[in-house]
């Protein structure tokens, strides 16, 4: 055996074993996980350049990284692009080195364990087979429309070759990493084996290059250019209900692509490289790449400290505490939940089935696993061992105190008490604890399982260490955590809540909620703010708009002022809309003459509020509040979240729309003098 290639700062190097194998193995010099930069595909380029003089008997691509095949793509070198022909220069390297892997004479194979995204995975699929370990740590996918953009280094071509149009279609347009089972069952992988044979599978492979059968005939068939438009047109219309094409072109440029070019794999792969340095220079792709790096930001707030959690013990087992026992108990902590009402917490524990079924599907022994994590404690034995409570009772300041004051003597030195208050300032909480400084907030949003973001309330009184220790929790059980300054509505619900109002206040003037939430649709939002307002319970819009109102000076609108009990949105059956099976009914011929307008007053609430955020320091960092609006509402990401937009549009833009609007309707419009702060 022989080693070769290798120095310290080569991503690659290569070993030659007795039966002529080539092992190839990715070690990314310095980093956790394997990334094909450009240097690392110009480097297998020239190994493979070597191959191509002294054929080796097989090849066999592999990482020396634990628990990471290929990461993907760097992205980093993807936001240094400045335009198109750049961008095809880059996607031209990637295709050079997939074509020249495929062509090799010799069997190719790639042996995956571990992370196996976007680059990693069209590197695998130009080898001849792919060999997966059956590992829970092993996930394929091609998630680059998630950036913007779609598969660029031939993935789209070979994808469908391999598994045909429909499956491959599917993964690339969800960008959904699969399980090594998964993709077996759709034909992107050859064979799924234990770690421990791995190698030998490899191996087998690579020594015995059995035969791949053929695509079935209707697999095939649904490939025929004839077929092509008729099953294109549906995958527009399923893509439609989810994005539309001048917010997210990808999915329809990868529609397209295929339609046109799936007939020639030589064409394909070329048309490939041009729609994709299309798309990395759009400001989609941009923002989503943006995206995508606040998230990064966000989880790495929680790596500060090392916070080791035996048991959580959550009180109150209503719609937030249920769904955050349950939520923890998925994530793999022994949980008990407490409620007052015996009653309450048989639904709580009933629901928590509801929730593990959905979760982890048919996985029996997932399921089994997660109820034995999760106890219904009706007298609280929990709070002795717990090393964080989370308490979800009843808005009730008094209520919240008194329960403090008769745990807090049963806790364990050091466990944290955490409250997931929406809006009670953390001091008129912690004043009754003697030791305040482990009070923090956790604020959950709902529903649980969906929303990504828990942001983490700063007290004044607040321990860092305790801070810093509500941080990893959250990025323990999988969340997005934000230390947020503890002040009314924080920052999700603050900048959230005008923008409601104003919606609200627009039904008021005899706008019609379906003109507003198509307004708010146009924009990007995923939901309108009428429809969000009805699923969230018009009783907590009015709770949370009546504490803003007081301390940020915003009138609640006459609509929410008087509440009826039997309108409360869609858990009533009614709000500002009627719903029939959960879904609002609308009047699809409401119109009003100036659409544009009521976007505007939308959205310059929101913006006005974020800068204001961005005055009172709510958040450590400019960008943080973009990534709290956009994990904590859904704010349209393509746009990069609400600073960024304010940048990209302009300001003086912005501040002319909103000073005409303060002239036509008021105060409400009057620039913060936050958009000063904006760098
Ligand atoms: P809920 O009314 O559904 O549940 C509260 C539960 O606490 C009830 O089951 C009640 O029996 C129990 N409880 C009350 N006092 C108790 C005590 N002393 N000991 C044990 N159990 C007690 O309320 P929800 O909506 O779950 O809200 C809980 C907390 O979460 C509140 O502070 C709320 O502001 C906050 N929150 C609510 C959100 C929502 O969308 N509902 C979103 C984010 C935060």
């Amino acid at each position: 055996m022989s080693v070769d290639n290798a120095n310290n700062e080569s991503n690659w190097n290569v070993e030659r074993d007795d039966n002529g194998i080539a092992w190839v193995h990715f070690d990314k010099p310095g980093a956790s996980a394997n990334l094909l930069s450009q240097a690392a595909i110009k480097e297998l380029d020239d190994i493979i350049k070597d191959f191509e003089k002294a054929l080796p008997r097989a090849v066999v691509i592999l990482s020396d990284k634990k628990d990471s095949f290929i990461f993907g793509a760097d992205i980093k070198e993807f936001t240094a692009l400045d335009n198109k022909e750049q961008a095809l220069a880059f996607m031209h390297k990637g295709h050079a080195l997939m074509d020249r892997l495929e062509a090799l004479t010799c069997p190719t194979v790639s042996m995956v364990h571990g992370l196996c995204f976007g680059g990693g995975t069209e590197l695998s699929l130009a080898c001849d087979y792919i060999i997966a370990s059956d590992d829970k740590k092993t996930k394929i996918g091609l998630p680059e429309i998630k950036l913007g953009i779609h598969p660029g280094y031939g993935g789209t071509a070979r994808s469908i070759e391999r598994c045909g149009p429909l499956a491959a279609m599917n993964i690339m347009l969800t960008g959904r990493a699969l399980s090594a089972r998964a993709a077996k069952k759709i034909k992107l992988i050859d064979e799924m084996v234990p770690l421990r044979q791995l190698k030998t599978a490899a191996e087998h492979y690579a020594l015995t290059t059995p035969e791949r059968k053929a695509l079935p005939f209707l697999t095939r068939l649904s490939n025929f250019s004839l077929v092509r438009p008729l099953i294109a047109s549906q995958m527009r219309k399923q893509v439609a209900s989810k994005a539309r094409e001048e917010h997210y072109p990808a999915p329809y440029s990868l529609i397209n692509l295929w339609q046109k070019y799936a007939g020639d794999k030589k064409v394909m792969l070329e048309k490939e490289a041009i729609a994709v340095a299309e798309l990395a220079t759009t400001d989609t792709a941009r923002n989503l790449v943006r995206v995508f790096f606040l998230q990064e930001q966000l989880k790495s707030q929680g790596k500060k400290i090392d916070f080791e959690v035996e048991h959580v013990h959550v009180i109150g087992g209503g719609i937030m505490g249920g769904d955050i026992a349950s939520w923890c108990a998925i994530q793999g902590h022994s949980v008990t939940v407490q409620d007052q009402d015996p009653e309450r917490l048989a639904q709580t524990m009933k629901r928590a089935q509801y929730s593990f079924k959905k979760k982890f599907k048919r996985d029996r022994r997932a399921i089994r696993d997660a109820n034995d994590r999760l106890m219904a404690d009706h007298r609280g034995a929990g709070v002795y061992r717990a090393d964080i409570i989370i308490e979800a009772i009843f808005e009730d300041a008094e209520v919240k105190r008194s329960l403090y004051e008769s745990i807090e003597p049963k806790m364990k030195p050091g466990a944290i008490l955490a409250t997931n208050t929406s809006s009670i300032k953390l001091e008129d909480l912690s004043s009754c604890l003697k030791n305040p400084g482990r009070l923090v907030g956790l604020h959950f949003f709902n529903p649980v399982a969906l929303m990504p973001l828990v942001e983490i309330i700063r007290g004044n009184e607040t321990d860092e260490k305790v801070v810093q220790q509500a941080l990893a929790f959250g990025k323990n059980i999988s969340k997005l955590p934000l230390a947020v300054k503890s002040s009314p509505g924080f920052l999700v619900n603050r900048i959230l809540m005008p923008y409601i109002l104003e919606a609200v206040t627009m039904v008021d003037e005899g706008i019609a909620p379906e003109v507003i939430d198509k307004a708010a649709l146009k924009y990007g939002m995923p939901m309108g703010p009428i429809e969000l307002a009805d699923t969230v319970g018009l009783d907590i819009c009015k709770s949370v708009a009546n504490i803003l109102s007081t301390a940020l000076d915003m009138p609640l609108p006459d609509n929410l002022k008087e509440l009826s009990d039997k309108k409360l949105g869609k858990k009533t059956g009614e709000g500002f809309y009627k719903y029939k099976e959960g879904k609002p009914i609308r009047d699809k011929s409401a119109s009003y003459s100036n659409p544009q307008e009521v976007q505007d007053r939308l959205v310059l609430r929101l913006l006005n509020e974020a800068t204001a955020c961005l005055r009172e320091g709510i958040v450590d960092e400019q960008d943080l509040i973009d990534a709290g609006v956009i994990f904590g509402t859904g704010f349209a990401p393509f746009r990069g979240g609400p600073l960024e937009y304010i940048r990209s549009t302009g300001v003086d833009e912005l501040s002319q729309t909103l000073d005409s609007l303060k002239a036509k309707f008021g105060d409400r419009f009057e620039k913060d003098e936050g958009w000063s702060k904006l760098s």
